[in-house]
């Protein structure tokens, strides 16, 4: 698990984004901040469209940006709501996470800091990897 110095970090990464979320339909903003294996962190936020299918989520955005940037490596996803209860990533979002990193701790908490800390491979039991396809 990361040292609280750093989750801290996270932590303002994504308070300093969220408000970034584009959440018209929603009004739900969330906010992740992704902590790469050489300490990088990328920050995401959910973005919401009028076809509500094609909205994506803010853990999505935030891998998304790393590994266009070329980062796949993973150590650490801080996952920020305004609900008054941490909340967990979506089955999609656990599938994407799980492609780059099995062991990553995903750090979910609220405001006032109440956390719920899961590694996502607990979150996605049983889930299909790139080795099913050998
Ligand atoms: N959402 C995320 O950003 N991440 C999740 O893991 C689940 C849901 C977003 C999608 C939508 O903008 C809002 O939360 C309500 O579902």
């Amino acid at each position: 698990m990361v040292n609280s110095e750093i989750k801290e970090k996270l932590f303002e990464s994504a308070k300093n984004t969220i408000e970034n979320a584009y959440v018209p339909y929603s009004d739900f903003p969330l906010a992740a901040a992704l902590l790469t294996k050489d300490g990088k962190i990328f920050t995401g936020v959910n973005i919401e469209n009028a076809a509500f299918g094609s909205t994506m989520c803010a853990e999505r955005t935030a891998v998304f940006k790393a590994v266009s940037e070329g980062y796949t490596e993973f150590e650490a996803m801080l996952l920020l709501t305004e609900s008054k209860k941490p909340v967990t990533p979506c089955g999609a979002c656990r599938q994407v996470i799980n492609e780059f990193s099995k062991d990553i701790d995903i750090i979910m908490t609220t405001y006032d800091k109440q956390e719920l800390i899961k590694k996502n491979k607990e979150l996605l039991p049983g889930s299909f990897n790139k080795d099913d396809m050998e």
